[in-house]
């Protein structure tokens, strides 16, 4: 059986993508798996120098990778990269998140804010700016998670944008299949990346039937497939990624 982190193909040959929070964990495992696919990437995120040397690095190895910065949180910088998206994009991957955890009764209305302002309204302005840009037989890929769909006490802020996340994706695709652009949803379990403290993922992982975090590379694998006319028929989905957390 091929490794996920083996491109079966290159099926994004001719592509154009561009990746949130694509510096590091996630994101970067995203980049590299585009481009494997031949596509064009633009790695996006607050950190500059890891991005740009993540650019770097699979420049190296004969990718098409540009580093942008962008704060999704930020219309101003939503605005500054689309001037340097002029011959449009064909792949969205909306990934960037931040997490803290705090029981409702301690969170403070600033965190809150923040954490909704990164995850749910960057996703929103990062559709709202791009989409324009997508011809027909684009995806848009938004990064949910398991407490996107089960709620996880002390995850109050993070829960809450991931719900929201479902929200979006579905009036996104709803309004946008007239124009043949698709939108879905993934909802990864624990992931092996900076952002999961093995100290908080042990419950996680009690509750995870394949009994382990995820590779970065497993979640990349869904995000190619959704990304490629193999799902042409799929929008509006939510897609578990999650061994088995969400079968429970
Ligand atoms: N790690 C997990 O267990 C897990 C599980 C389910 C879902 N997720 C989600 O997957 C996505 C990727 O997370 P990860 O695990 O790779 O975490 P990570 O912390 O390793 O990476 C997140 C990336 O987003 C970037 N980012 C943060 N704020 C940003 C902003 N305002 N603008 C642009 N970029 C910004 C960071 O700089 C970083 O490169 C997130 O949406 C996260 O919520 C993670």
């Amino acid at each position: 059986m091929s490794s996920p982190s083996s491109p079966p193909t290159q099926r994004l040959s001719g592509r154009r993508a561009l990746v949130t929070g694509g510096a590091r964990g996630q994101g970067a495992a995203h980049v590299e798996r585009l481009a494997a696919e031949g596509a064009a990437v633009y790695l996006a995120d607050v950190l500059d120098d890891a991005g740009e040397a993540e650019a770097e690095r699979l420049r190296s190895a004969g990718h098409d990778v540009t580093f942008l910065h962008l704060d999704v949180a930020d219309e101003d910088s939503w605005a500054a990269i689309t001037s340097r998206l002029g011959d449009g994009v064909d792949i969205l991957v909306n990934n960037a998140g931040i997490l803290h955890t705090a029981p409702l009764g301690e969170e403070s209305l600033a965190a809150w804010r923040e954490l909704l302002d990164v995850n749910l309204t960057g996703m929103f302005l990062g559709i709202r700016a791009i989409a324009p840009l997508m011809p027909s037989g684009s995806s848009i890929i938004n990064i949910s998670s398991i407490f996107g769909r089960a709620g996880a006490a002390g995850f109050g802020a993070y829960t809450t944008s991931k719900f929201g996340i479902i929200g979006l994706t579905r009036v996104a695709a709803l309004e946008l299949a007239e124009r043949g652009i698709r939108v879905n949803a993934i909802c990864p379990g624990g992931v092996a990346t900076p952002m999961s403290d093995p100290n908080r993922g042990g419950p996680i992982i009690d509750d995870t039937p394949l009994r382990r975090y995820a590779r970065a590379t497993e979640i990349a694998a869904v995000v190619a497939f959704l990304a490629s006319a193999d799902s042409s028929y799929m929008t509006g989905a939510e897609v578990p990624v999650d061994g088995g957390y969400l079968a429970r």
